[in-house]
């Protein structure tokens, strides 16, 4: 991978939020994309922008990342032209739920470990043999404040948060011996459809982790992780927290009303 020339990025969670501000940022900056999500209408409708704003190029995959026969079928499906990913952004994930673990629904747990955890391995397993075979890459994964610190009514979700940075620094140093690179991004509060997800649809209830603050919005995660992404090929960022300035930590965080 060469630091002037056009570099192919996979990002996964690219239907929305996060996700699609991260394609955006890097066909900004001319790579091409892969965006991959279960929602293809948005996908499609994403890939249509970059195409027609940017002197980019996208191709859509539809992935559910919860599911190896996904993640493979998917993956397979995707042109000799477009196999060659030299930056991988595990970015899909989820929280269901801010029940107590005493109250908390199986269900919900499952799909946050299978999701966040199960998908980014998934993802991860099938591209990063093809980056080892080349001796170059670099896999950028999308944690959260909730993997350094827990809290209540989030014991799950932070612990699929704690797995991708082990899972991250597991990897680091397995890796060591290569050129490839392995970055966490550990956001704090982002508004975007996070909560409406969390909150199963309430959008009353989802506004109110960002009431009277400035939250971050997706750009501000995508522009440090190209930023990452484009560090010269010595320098490796492992991990970064970004939070609003108005947080403090998981918990703490000032409102103005
Ligand atoms: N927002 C925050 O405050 C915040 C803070 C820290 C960390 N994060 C992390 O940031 C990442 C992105 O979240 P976001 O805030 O951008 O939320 P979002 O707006 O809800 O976007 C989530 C993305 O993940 C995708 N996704 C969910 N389940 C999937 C599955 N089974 N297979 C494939 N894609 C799936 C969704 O696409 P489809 O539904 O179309 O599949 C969507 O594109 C997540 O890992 C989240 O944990 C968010």
């Amino acid at each position: 991978m060469n630091q002037t020339s056009q570099k192919t990025v996979l990002i996964t969670g690219a239907s929305a939020g996060i996700g699609a501000a991260t394609a955006l940022e890097f066909a900004r900056s001319s790579d091409r994309v892969i965006l991959c999500a279960r929602r293809r209408d948005r996908l499609e409708i994403l890939k249509d922008k970059i195409e027609a704003d940017f002197s980019s190029e996208a191709q859509v995959l539809e992935m559910d990342v919860s599911s190896r026969q996904s993640v493979d079928l998917s993956l397979a499906s995707l042109d000799d032209s477009w196999r060659r990913i030299d930056i991988l952004v595990n970015n899909a994930g989820m929280a269901a739920g801010v029940d107590k673990l005493a109250d908390g629904d199986p269900d919900d747990w499952k799909t946050m470990l299978d999701i966040n955890v199960g998908g980014l391995l998934y993802v991860t397993r099938k591209i990063l043999p093809g980056m080892l075979e080349r001796g170059s890459g670099h896999i950028i994964n999308v944690g959260s404040i909730a993997g350094h610190e827990s809290y209540p009514g989030g014991a799950v979700y932070c612990a699929t948060k704690s797995a991708v940075r082990a899972i991250t620094n597991s990897l680091r140093m397995e890796l060591v011996d290569t050129a490839l690179r392995v970055t966490t991004v550990d956001p704090g509060l982002v508004e975007t459809e996070f909560s409406i997800v969390r909150f199963k649809g309430d959008k009353e209830r989802a506004r109110t982790p960002y009431q009277g603050i400035e939250p971050l919005v997706g750009k501000d995660i995508a522009e440090v992780i190209v930023f990452a992404a484009n560090r010269p090929p010595h320098v490796s960022l492992n991990e970064i927290i970004v939070m609003p300035t108005s947080q403090a930590s998981a918990t703490l965080v000032s409102r103005k009303n």
